[in-house]
């Protein structure tokens, strides 16, 4: 099946009278439970579920309106020009709802994500996207079809159609259709995750060939479905008992198993720079003294630390130019 007719089965029976514009919000996820590795490219079909926590307030905002051939895209309110990596990678999702004829859109693109946070727009952007179209065509589809078609922009923007906790479940079938991301019912105010920024240059390979190559070369790739169904299994069960020293354990040592795939790949996949180890020193020597911090990482060299609002004074200490996050909206303290 290709991209066009998975969008042609999703959008069958929808209703489509384009209005004059709308606008969106999607937030920018983090996972606990990493996905790595496709079963399907041309479908953004997982090889194994993954677990993530959405940024609340953090992530971006579309506003979509319709035009005459071409599109115009504006990201941060400046024109983006047509031949750049990330106005090519729109223009190729909004062309998956069109034929040649149109229709043609104004997108207006905003990042609430700090920028260099080393924090994926990519999911928030497809997300808010594609709950843009919706509102504007007037589709009238449920949150389980909008998370399929995201998915299709980005695998990770299948998780950002909702806020909290969110498990993308990788489904079975060939065609993707039980391929979705579906919120989890846990609310945990006091939960917080802190970027620490180390380099906000461009990551050297992205996520899609590096993925790639991990599935083709990596010998530990064979493990790591069995690693994510305990990882999962682990972290859902500490979310369920807000146990939070078990559900940072499971996600680290589900991120840093991710990166030792990825490491094992040839050529190797490493984004971690000489700074990278030093905070994952900082990090576990302060765990060591008792501070109950843990941390994840993506497909770049920047580090996320998890912990609670009750720590955050000490974390803050730890580790200076923090961007803290509260992902259920709760107050900041300390
Ligand atoms: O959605 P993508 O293609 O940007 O891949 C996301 C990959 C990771 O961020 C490393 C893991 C994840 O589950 O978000």
């Amino acid at each position: 099946m290709t991209k066009h007719e998975f969008v042609d089965w999703v959008l069958a029976g929808a209703a489509s009278s384009p209005r004059e514009s709308a606008e969106a919000f999607a937030p920018a996820n983090i996972a606990l439970c990493k996905y790595w590795g496709k079963r399907n490219d041309e479908l953004n079909l997982p090889v194994t579920s993954s677990l993530s926590v959405s940024l609340g307030r953090l992530g971006t905002t579309t506003r979509l309106s319709l035009r005459e051939n071409p599109d115009e895209i504006l990201l941060g309110g400046r024109p983006l020009a047509p031949d750049t990596p990330f106005a090519r990678r729109l223009r190729a999702f909004l062309d998956l709802f069109r034929t040649s004829e149109g229709p043609f859109f104004r997108v207006q693109t905003v990042n609430t994500v700090p920028t260099g946070a080393g924090l994926a727009s990519s999911a928030s952007g497809f997300a808010a996207l594609t709950l843009a179209l919706n509102q504007l065509m007037q589709w009238g589809l449920e949150p389980r079809a909008l998370s399929m078609l995201a998915r299709l922009g980005s695998g990770s923007a299948a998780r950002s159609l909702y806020p909290g906790f969110v498990l993308w479940n990788a489904g079975h079938r060939d065609d993707g259709l039980d391929s979705y991301a579906e919120p989890l019912e846990v609310d945990w105010p006091e939960f917080r995750i802190a970027t620490v920024t180390l380099s906000a240059r461009e990551k050297p390979l992205g996520s899609r060939p590096a993925m790639h190559r991990t599935r083709e070369t990596s010998i530990l790739y064979q493990r790591w479905p069995a690693q994510v169904e305990r990882d999962l299994f682990l972290i859902r069960e500490a979310l369920t008992e807000r146990d939070f020293e078990s559900l940072g354990t499971a996600a680290e040592a589900n991120a840093l198993a991710m990166h030792a795939t990825m490491i094992a790949s040839w050529p190797p996949v490493l984004y971690w720079l000489p700074e990278t180890v030093e905070v994952l020193h900082r990090i576990w020597s302060a765990r060591g003294d008792g501070l109950p911090v843990y941390l994840t990482m993506d497909a770049g060299p920047n580090v996320k630390l998890l912990f609670t609002g009750e720590h955050e004074a000490a974390v803050r200490r730890l580790v200076p130019d923090l961007e803290v996050i509260t992902p259920f909206g709760a107050p900041a303290s300390g």
